[in-house]
């Protein structure tokens, strides 16, 4: 089968059918893009929260060279010995990428891809944290920007944060800047171990809003099972996830979860286009969701991710690179190894 028809069927599993003119118009960029990823030796670095065309890797007749989490792109770009990194996610993903590979030249789509979380908490905001709790670890989401990381002790993401937090004899710990995730962290750890968690005020401004729209969702199904991001408010959590199968965990924990489960419809409580991504990968089951996207993430399209590959070698290259002052970078690089050997 060619790939742009792997590329279409793909595509119409993860969204429900589209138009051949529509498709046609995304495989001249895909064609394009191939092409210029050959050229340049460029790998695409995708996240479950782009769009559909975005997330579809080269075995499905797309153009990314790996799809995952946040932690799974970290890790991903370690991996690569080609010469440009075109990340398709927010700019702290990149810079992440950046920290980690500083011999690679890393290429943002649209550098206005932020997140609430990242700007919710500055490297300062960090050293008056330290000073007010003398000696208490201090754990950073990976959702933060470098000048932020290179004040902490270490990275967490959502897949790893428990492991990360038991890795320390402390029992008090800075968790920061998600209070949603350090609230149902910590409720986890009430039950289990006697970790104690000083939050931070930042929030997800998409995981924030399942609330009510989740508890009708789930009464409107009975025999849906529940799929919440740690990201998600606690109360909603409490008043859902109490008296149903399911569970709040991060996205792979999310992906794992539905491959195990053997129900057949599910209520996501997370980015939309992580409910393209189940589609696409279990036709057989339904899933529901209110449909919130990152404002941030759709910033990233296959056209701009385009845009940044032809800029290589003009003088447009530096609109689209990301990189961090050497001396955050070598600050912030120790509590991202520090994660990666921990995970
Ligand atoms: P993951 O670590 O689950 O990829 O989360 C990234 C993110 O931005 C969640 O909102
Ligand atoms: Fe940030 Fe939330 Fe968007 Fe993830 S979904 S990038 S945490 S704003």
């Amino acid at each position: 089968m060619s790939m742009n028809l792997l590329f279409k069927e793909k595509y119409s599993s993860m969204t429900g059918g589209v138009s051949d003119a529509y498709i046609n118009k995304l495989t001249l960029l895909l064609d394009e893009i191939r092409e210029l990823k050959k050229k340049h030796n460029a790998v695409v670095l995708s996240h479950y929260y782009m769009p559909p065309e975005l997330q579809i890797d080269t075995a499905n007749g797309g153009v990314a060279d790996f799809v995952g989490d946040s932690l799974g792109l970290s890790v991903a770009g370690t991996k690569t010995d080609a010469s440009y990194i075109i990340f398709c996610g927010v700019k702290f993903m990149a810079e992440t990428a950046y920290i980690l590979n500083p011999e690679k030249r890393v290429l943002l789509p649209d550098h206005n891809a932020g997140c609430s979380l990242a700007e919710s908490i500055s490297g300062n905001d960090v050293l008056q944290l330290r000073q007010k709790y003398p000696g208490v670890p201090v754990i950073a989401y990976i959702n933060t920007y470098a000048e932020t990381k290179a004040e902490c002790d270490v990275c967490c993401t959502s897949r790893n944060a428990i492991k990360i937090a038991n890795s320390f004899d402390s029992k008090k710990l800075i968790f920061l800047p998600d209070k949603f995730m350090g609230q149902n962290l910590a409720a986890k750890f009430k039950k289990e171990t006697d970790k104690e968690l000083i939050l931070w005020n930042g929030s997800c401004e998409v995981h924030e809003q399942f609330r009510t729209n989740i508890e009708e969702m789930t009464l409107a199904n009975p025999d849906a099972e529940l799929l919440l991001h740690w990201e998600v408010p606690q109360e909603t959590v409490a008043a859902t996830l109490n008296n149903r199968k399911g569970i709040v965990g991060s996205t792979s924990d999310i992906l794992n979860y539905v491959n195990e489960s053997k129900a057949t419809q599910f209520i996501l409580g997370s980015e939309c286009d992580l409910g393209a991504t189940l589609k696409g990968m279990y036709p057989e089951k339904q899933f529901i969701t209110p449909c919130i996207m990152c404002r941030h993430m759709k910033q990233i399209t296959l056209q701009k991710t385009l845009e940044a590959l032809r800029s290589i070698g003009s003088d447009k290259q530096m609109n689209f690179e990301v990189t961090v002052e050497e001396k955050i970078r070598q600050k912030a690089y120790v509590p991202i190894k520090r994660m990666l050997e921990l995970s």
